[in-house]
């Protein structure tokens, strides 16, 4: 056969090795072209039978990604949608009717569809590795498992688990899969041939659900389960803003999986979906979070190298200055992604805090204790800043204070390797005012991670006006390296995500001054589709960072939040002091049960957001980031802002720039100079 996606082998024994290795690309994902060449190969070993068959992925990173989803943005019409939809059913239902032992190896990713194909086989053995993970994550792009993976899953491993691995589309691991019956077994990649071997010389009996598991899809309970699970997703998320999870249950539902079943016009059908504002939206951040993996911006072009070495070297020492909230956390990161780290502070009492939370950190992501030991041995307290001349990287996370950090570069930096880099995770201080008396200020850049960082994806990568591009460069591979995002940003206060997302919190500061209540403003900003209101955000994270971040930021002129100023006179800083805009119990903010009563939400939002728009905006004319692409992302990924509406810029081009114009000179007349709208808008 002539096969560009695809390398069919078959052995002595007789048993068909069919590798996925997608032409041209170093990850494997599911073109239409691939998955018809995988209907050709189905068709020829039925003609000639081989005695068992192996799918396994000749990528280094995993199995197969699941479907291509550049091919997603190019479909013309719903016909197009649906006939893809239709094309892979077709071949992995060719794939499940192999009248032979069928088996997946997988290892690494494994998602969407190469879940479902792993599904369509009759057995599946999973890698046991760390990075391995089986998932359907299709709801994060708004639309559904729809090539048999809804069909299958429930059916293997009965619908509550199968719905609740679709509604989230969290991954799992070989151990997780295994114990949920997803896996047939788990064993190191180097095993794969001799499980292959035996299971498919050997078959033994076929995966079934435990008869609790299979009861949760019978007929009568499956109206009850659809039920706790509407209710479930409901507490999450807005049917008209996100609708596939919704079609999910739709799906499975009264329609067993199978979207070829589900009427065009109906809310859970391809058309619909693929069709609908918010798939399109999460489609195209997802294209933008893979763009900033690769870095394909000004900054990052040209050969991968870490900080201070060449790529493929050993891995790279790090070193962090500060133990505090955010140094203690990006150095248990960094050693949790297999770096060693040295963690230097002023004295071990200020550095033990940062361990205990790593070990936590460990604990929860490795859970075997062998690897939580070797994690915790990377990362080693070093007040004496012994890891300094050893480090590939040196991030300092002390106090934002310029003098402050400039005297400890002036005694960090005699000390660092020759081609070592140096990064401040500064979030307000312009590189070029901490750069000013490096011996090498092309060596700094900005790595700017957000509080909490395990949780945020998102780190800045900030160039000051001597950054050298290699050092951008290091500083990207770095960011990726521990697997967060990076997002090239100009050194102008602020950067990009805080200097977009203080306008907006200080409106809505300045709304409570006027009365309206917290409730009101935060159920507002859900309502518009924020994961948290600005009240309640600015409560966790903190009103005395709030505050100085907002002095920092603060043009002239503009007013003060007085509520907030009292607050952080009286100590009274949110969360963390249990009283702030709210009053916290149990880490709850106390609402009052009147709720948000009869205002305009919409209203209220609008002018919230406005300002976070106008300053977008800005940042777009001024080339803080690259394009209007890169900043909806590092704003979606850095604020969590409403992910459906796909970002600041693309809010204002979905509703129309005239039309927030016209609510920006509305809001100027009646509040002011701070809604004067930017000169960028123009270029929008
Ligand atoms: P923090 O106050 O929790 O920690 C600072 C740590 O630095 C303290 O443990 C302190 O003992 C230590 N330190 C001070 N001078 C030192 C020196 N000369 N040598 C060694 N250690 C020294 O502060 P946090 O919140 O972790 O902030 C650190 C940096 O990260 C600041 O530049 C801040 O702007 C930035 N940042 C903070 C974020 C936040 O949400 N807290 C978010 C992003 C950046």
């Amino acid at each position: 056969m002539d096969l560009k996606h695809w390398k069919l082998d078959i052995d002595a024994n007789h048993l068909a090795w069919l590798a996925f290795d997608r032409a041209g690309t170093a990850t494997n994902t599911f073109s239409s072209e691939a998955l018809r060449e995988l209907g050709s190969i189905a068709d020829h070993l039925v003609s000639m039978p081989p005695k068992g068959l192996a799918i396994y992925s000749a990528k280094d990173n995993g199995f197969a990604a699941g479907a291509d989803i550049e091919e997603f943005t190019r479909f013309r019409d719903a016909d197009e949608a649906i006939a893809f939809t239709a094309l892979g059913n077709e071949v992995f239902d060719k794939i499940a009717a192999l009248p032979f032992p069928t088996l997946a190896l997988v290892h690494g990713f494994c998602m969407g569809g190469g879940t479902e194909l792993a599904l369509a086989c009759r057995y599946r053995v999973m890698d046991d590795g760390a990075k391995t993970r089986m998932a359907l994550p299709e709801v994060m792009l708004g639309i559904v498992p729809g090539w048999g993976g809804a069909r299958r899953m429930p059916k293997l491993i009965g619908a509550a688990a199968a719905l609740d691995l679709m509604l989230t589309g969290r991954g799992v691991d070989g151990r997780r899969a295994k114990k949920l019956g997803l896996v047939d077994a788990v064993t190191p990649r180097r095993h794969f041939t001799n499980a292959a071997q035996q299971i498919l010389s050997k078959p033994p009996p076929v995966h079934a659900p435990t008869l609790t598991q299979a009861m949760t899809d019978w007929p009568g309970v499956r109206n009850i389960v659809a039920k706790m699970s509407s209710r479930q997703v409901a507490k999450r998320v807005r049917r008209d803003q996100y609708p596939a999870p919704y079609a999910i249950i739709d799906l499975w539902k009264d329609f067993g999986g199978d979207p070829r079943r589900v009427p065009r016009e109906h809310p859970a059908s391809t058309a619909s979906l693929f069709f609908h504002p918010t798939a399109k939206n999460l489609i195209r951040i997802f294209l933008l979070q893979e763009r900033l993996k690769k870095g394909s911006d000004p900054f990052s072009q040209g050969e991968e190298r870490s900080a201070g070495r060449e790529k493929g070297s050993d891995p790279i020492h790090l070193h962090v200055i500060g133990a505090g909230a955010m140094g203690g956390d990006i150095a248990a990161w960094a050693a949790l992604r297999g770096m060693t780290v040295t963690l230097q502070d002023l004295a071990p009492e200020r550095i033990s805090p940062a361990i205990k939370r790593a070990a936590d950190l460990f604990r929860k992501r490795l859970k075997q204790p062998h690897l939580v030991q070797a994690a915790m041995d990377r990362l080693i307290p070093d007040v004496a800043g012994a890891g300094v001349p050893k480090a590939d990287l040196v991030i300092e996370a002390i106090v934002e204070n310029a003098d402050v950090k400039r005297k400890v570069y002036a005694q960090v930096e005699p000390r660092m390797k020759e081609g070592a880099i140096l990064a401040s995770n500064t979030s307000s201080i312009p590189l070029q005012q901490l750069s000013s008396a490096l011996l090498h200020p092309e060596r700094l850049v900005g790595l700017h991670f957000f509080n909490p960082v395990a949780q945020m994806m998102l780190v800045e990568v900030v160039e000051g006006p001597q950054t050298s591009p290699e050092v951008m460069r290091a500083g990207h591979a770095f960011t990726r390296q521990i697997d967060k995002l990076p997002l090239p940003c100009k050194s102008a206060p602020g950067f990009l995500v805080n200097r977009v997302l203080s306008p907006y919190l200080l409106e809505a500061m300045l709304m409570v001054d006027e009365g309206i209540p917290p409730e009101a403003l935060d159920a507002a900003a859900k309502d518009f589709g924020m994961p948290m209101g600005p009240i309640e955000l600015s409560d966790m994270v903190g009103l005395d960072i709030g505050w100085a971040v907002g002095q920092e930021l603060a043009k002239p002129g503009s007013p003060i939040p007085k509520k907030l100023q009292s607050l952080v006179e009286a100590k009274q800083f949110g969360k963390k002091t249990g009283k702030g805009f709210y009053t916290w119990v149990k880490g709850k903010a106390v609402k009052s049960s009147s709720g948000p009563g009869t205002v305009d939400l919409k209203a209220l939002a609008d002018r919230m957001v406005w300002p976070a728009l106008n300053e977008a905006v800005a940042c777009v004319r001024e080339k803080i980031v690259a394009d209007a692409d890169l900043c909806d992302a590092g704003v979606i990924f850095g604020t969590g802002f409403a992910p459906h509406r796909g970002g600041p810029i693309n809010t204002i081009r979905a509703r129309g720039k005239q039309e927030w114009l016209r609510i920006g000179a509305e809001l100027k007349a009646k509040h002011g100079p701070r809604f004067e709208a930017d000169t960028g808008w123009d270029a929008i």
